[in-house]
């Protein structure tokens, strides 16, 4: 719980972890009171960037009982949403962008999977593209970078979407890119996100309970 009496999640993002000891990460954020685990995955098409596939995510899932929020920054995101199913995925996000002819049968399939549903804007994507789907969605993810990499700067000129979906959507609202103390207070206070995705300001500090702490006090 927050000063201002607001629960936010916070959702480390393993793209910023050691990868060499993925299964410490992900107990050290655990311990450290982290509420979700947020698994980005890039194709290289979608996205200018390669990391992993279901085949971690199974491994993950032994590690942890959190839930596993599974970005997936990958054209033709259908083709593998049940592997992602077998894997352990919890939360499957898809990008609007990817699949904009097919979204709504893209998302009745991670229903049916049993999965929660989410879907994801990149910064110059408006947010009013999303209105058709609405009801159709568990969570909007606001990208506040260019999906790709960790360790970017945060986009202000995204945030205004956040308080702008706020007003019409009653699922969860994520926030993912750049994000770090001084402007968790602005996305989740003000602007209304539940969800706090952090990479860098997580598994780059070394003591991750007082880095939570610090995401999550305002
Ligand atoms: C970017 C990913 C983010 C990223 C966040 O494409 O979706 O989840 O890893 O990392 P930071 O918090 O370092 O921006
Ligand atoms: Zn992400």
């Amino acid at each position: 719980m927050t000063m201002s009496g607001k629960k936010v999640l916070i959702a480390p993002s393993i793209l910023s972890a050691d990868f060499g000891r993925l299964g410490e990460e992900i107990r050290d954020v655990e311990k450290a009171g982290c509420d979700w685990i947020h698994v980005d995955v890039m194709d290289g098409h979608f996205v200018p960037n390669l990391t992993i596939g279901p085949v971690v995510v199974k491994w993950m899932r032994k590690i942890t009982k959190l839930p596993l929020d599974v970005h997936l920054m990958i054209d033709e995101p259908a083709k593998y949403l049940e592997d992602f199913k077998k894997a352990g995925a919890d939360w499957i996000t898809v990008h609007y962008e990817a699949c904009e002819s097919d979204l709504r049968a893209v998302l009745e399939k991670i229903k049916a999977l049993g999965l929660k549903r989410g879907v994801s804007v990149k910064p110059g994507t408006p947010a009013e593209v999303l209105e058709p789907f609405l009801s159709d969605v568990d969570l909007i993810l606001v990208m506040t970078v260019e999906p790709g990499f960790g360790g970017q700067s945060f986009m202000e000129g995204a945030v205004h979407k956040i308080p702008y979906l706020r007003k019409k959507f009653r699922g969860l609202i994520s926030v993912d890119g750049g994000i770090n103390a001084e402007n968790a207070k602005k996305v989740a206070a003000q602007g209304g996100a539940d969800i706090l995705v952090a990479g860098t300001a997580v598994f780059g500090k070394p003591d991750r309970a007082q880095a939570i702490r610090e995401l999550s006090s305002f």
